[in-house]
């Protein structure tokens, strides 16, 4: 069943019906100031960093799901309803909600009213913008209430969640005008408070949250909605808010339209106050002037659809598949810009208060959208490095706001340093911007010790080979790409964390995923000295590979596939040995990414292993059999409920890694059918099973032992996005930015006829028609580049100007 459909014109997704399976979700901002916004309008608002500076507050774990937001009241008459169909869920008589690239828009009506409110954060603006539109649609003059509301909160949402004692007497609010401000804290430590404006006079308000909603009612009944009458309360402590009271009247067929905004205003030390206890108000009053109007909010909303559709036009597909059209065209790469503006910080299933930006986590996003905005990988590429160890090591995560790493966390997770080999190698193949490698980037955040960036790639590059086990295999540390295979850890206290406890201090636990990897970004380590003429750097890195590539073949070769690790006490992980856990995909998909043992047969061998132990039809799941005891040398990874999480879920981010390794091996049809089983808009039917949304990829399906496979979870913020799009731009649809041009090797199903992509690179315009008159997966026949047969099949950098390119496979 569906719950809306694609409407790929507007680049919108619209959801026909509140009711849907999971609140599905749309994020607004694109820099800086963001918000989560469900389609009944729940989620929250936050500046830089969902943890320290949240505006609004939101209950995670709430019943009903989903409540708390951004809410419009409207009395009329008897009937009181949302735009958004929550909280009061009055049934509408009609409801759609548009989520589309940083914005959402909801259209609905009830007994002649209809209301129209699009919410957005307009580009390079800290404040959120809803315009909200109601119109009488009767023949009858109608006398509507309208009441706005959000809930304040005191900014850490941490502390906002737990320190009672003092949260609820430290609340403090203003009110001028149709201004209501939050200037909680803002007295002593913090230079920034919030407000809630409206762009017409108001009848009323209240900031007070109990005085509103009334001390035993819910959102869905606030006191002061029912009585039809705001209160005027000034919040003293307990829970301030910020709601409009505003009498509408609307003649039969007459439009009045709101312009509501909440914004956040930073002042310096100096220019805090208009004078004692009164806030300084010239930056929030300059705010509300920039959309005071219709007409500005609306000149506004066309630049951000104007922005979005520039940063989208540098890569668009056509072809035969309108499911993936739209993915790639629209929803992939939006989900991109997501992940890579807020890591794992902030969804539905993030409550953004635990994780901050991972290390790892943050340098795979980036190979999803630095085609897009070039100049914000590279500031994050800097920020991510300078949180790096000056043995290559690294935290693991870091404070968006402060740009600090995360000391409770610490490090040695022994993945994390080689993930930025990728996120540099595929900004400088992007950019051409070697300048980079020369940047000097503090080590620990220490200015003290800057070294090139260079020098950045070269510790991650040694980090592994200094951090060997007994098979000369990287040793695990922590755990690598997969948090919850946690080999030193030997838990038995339910009250520590699998990721920071290492009960154990051996260093003999060793991952053959992280062999993988380092062969992978080794081999591109080598390729970029190379590049820039360090040649004796190039050549002592590829004895490290080869001996890696030899220890696995040696060590790590299970006889029908990759292991996936050795134990603290040295015995196989993922072995056909084992009772539980015989296979792995991690490291089948890293070891065939590097094309380890390809001639023996090793790697066609693994990927048929692949097929045969974890496929499934809703995609590849991690591991099999899964776990069903906790086994204490493994850590979290079995705790997990058989076919849940890393526990033989379909971890989707891990998925790509496999398809990769089959398009290398040019079995285009195996590619493209592992793709489209966990492409979300394939899974649009679906949608009841699936539970979350359709365009965009989940972190988690239910594998094939779950109680119910096929579910989605964990939607939104995951490394799926950056990795699928990697995976369908560079290797099925096969075109990759490389030093040299862009490189065209494509591998796809062999029943696609053709398909033609536009593809910024470098300044200049691709249009690129792939044909495939003899039904093959892989391999070219020839390229023709402006009516010109070329050699190879490299498109030389062409800096400016269209260029048509055609590809003949075959
Ligand atoms: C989750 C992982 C996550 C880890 C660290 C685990 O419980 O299953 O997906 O990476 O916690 O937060
Ligand atoms: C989610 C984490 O954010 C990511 O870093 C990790 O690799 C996966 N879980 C797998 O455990």
């Amino acid at each position: 069943m569906k719950y809306g459909f694609f409407d790929d014109a507007n680049k919108e997704y619209v959801i026909t019906s509140p009711k849907t399976p999971f609140p599905w979700i749309n994020y607004l901002g694109n820099k800086d100031f963001f918000g989560l916004i469900s389609n009944t309008a729940g989620g929250y608002t936050f500046y830089k960093d969902a943890k320290f500076r949240r505006l609004t507050r939101y209950r995670y774990n709430n019943v009903p799901v989903d409540m708390g937001g951004r809410y419009y009241y409207l009395k009329d008459e008897d009937c009181t309803w949302n735009p958004t169909f929550k909280p009061c869920q009055t049934e509408l008589d009609s409801y759609e909600c548009r989520h589309g690239l940083s914005y959402s828009r909801f259209l609905s009506s009830k007994n002649g009213l209809s209301s129209n409110l699009l919410c957005f954060i307009p580009l390079d603006y800290m404040g959120e913008v809803h315009l909200l539109k109601l119109k009488n649609e009767s023949n009858q003059t109608k006398k509507v209430k309208l009441f706005s509301f959000a809930e304040w909160c005191l900014w850490n949402a941490e502390d906002d969640m737990t320190n009672f004692q003092r949260n609820l007497s430290t609340g403090e609010v203003e009110v001028e005008g149709s201004a209501l401000y939050h200037k909680t804290e803002y007295k002593e430590r913090r230079n920034h408070y919030a407000f809630f404006s409206v762009n017409t006079k108001i009848n009323g308000f209240d900031t007070d949250r109990e005085s509103f909603i009334g001390m035993h009612n819910g959102f869905d009944k606030p006191q002061a909605v029912e009585n039809g009458k705001a209160t005027d309360s000034i919040a003293h402590g307990w829970s301030p808010i910020a709601s409009h009271y505003i009498e509408v009247e609307l003649k039969a067929g007459e439009e009045k339209e709101f312009v509501f905004v909440l914004g956040y205003v930073e002042n310096k030390d100096e220019e805090k106050w208009a004078s004692k206890g009164i806030i300084n108000k010239t930056k929030a009053k300059a705010m509300m002037a920039q959309f005071d109007t219709t007409q500005k909010v609306e000149a506004a909303f066309a630049n951000l659809q104007n922005y979005w559709s520039n940063l989208l036009d540098k890569f668009q597909l056509d072809s035969q598949e309108s499911e993936l059209n739209r993915m790639v065209s629209i929803w992939n790469q939006y989900q991109c810009m997501v992940t890579f503006n807020m890591s794992r910080s902030a969804s539905f299933f993030e409550s953004g208060i635990g994780r901050g930006m991972g290390f790892r986590d943050s340098n795979q996003d980036i190979i999803g959208f630095v085609h897009q905005i070039p100049e914000q990988a590279r500031e994050r590429i800097l920020d991510i490095a300078a949180t790096q160890f000056e043995d290559g090591g690294c935290y693991h995560q870091y404070q968006p706001l402060t740009k600090m790493g995360n000391h409770a966390l610490g490090g040695d997770f022994n993945d994390d340093p080689l993930w930025l080999i990728l996120s540099v190698s595929s900004y400088i193949k992007e950019t051409g911007d070697f300048a980079i490698l020369d940047e000097m980037v503090p080590f620990d955040n220490d200015e003290s010790k800057a070294q090139s960036l260079f020098t950045h790639l070269k510790v991650s590059f040694s980090h592994v080979i200094n951090n060997l086990g007994p098979h000369q295999l990287p040793l695990i540390g922590r755990a690598d790409w997969n948090d919850c295979l946690n080999l030193n850890c030997f838990s038995t206290n339910p009250n520590e964390s699998f990721q920071t406890t290492g009960n154990k201090k051996g260093r003999t636990a060793e991952s053959i995923m992280i062999a993988g990897l380092f062969v992978v970004y080794g081999k591109e380590f080598i390729k970029l000295c190379k590049q820039i003429g360090k040649r004796e750097e190039a050549q002592e890195a590829s004895l490290h590979v080869k001996a890696m590539e030899k220890s696995v073949k040696e060590h790590a070769w299970d006889g029908e596939w990759f292991l996936r690790a050795y134990d603290y006490y040295g015995k196989k992980v993922g072995s056909n040995e084992n009772k539980e856990g015989k296979i792995f995909i991690e490291s089948q998909g890293w070891c065939t990414m590097a094309e380890i043992g390809k001639e023996e047969g090793l790697m066609k061998k693994s990927l048929d292993s692949v097929k045969e132990r974890l496929d499934t039809p809703y995609g590849i799941v991690l591991n099999n059999p899964a776990f069903t005891e906790y086994k204490i040398e493994y850590g979290e990874i079995s705790t997990y409920p058989a076919g849940y999480k890393e526990n033989a879920g379909i971890f989707c981010h891990n998925n790509p890694w496999v398809i990769i390794g089959e398009t290398l091996l040019g079995r285009g049809d195996q590619a493209w059918d592992y793709f489209r089983k966990i492409c979300p808009s394939y899974l649009e039917e679906i949608s009841d099973l699936h539970k979350v949304e359709p365009y965009v990829y989940c972190q988690m399906v239910a594998g094939k032992d779950a109680f119910k496979p096929g579910e989605g979870k964990n939607s939104w913020l995951t490394g799926t996005a950056s990795w699928n799009f990697y995976t369908i731009s560079q290797y099925i649809l096969g075109i990759q930015p490389d030093y040299d041009g862009l490189k065209i090797d494509p591998c796809i199903p062999s029943d696609w006829k053709e398909y033609s992509v536009r593809r910024q690179f470098r300044g200049a315009m691709y249009e690129i028609k792939v044909l495939n008159p003899s039904g093959i997966n892989k391999g070219i026949k020839s390229i023709e580049l402006d009516g010109k047969a070329l050699n190879g099949n490299i498109l030389p950098i062409l800096t400016s100007g269209t260029h048509q390119v055609k590809v003949i496979l075959g």
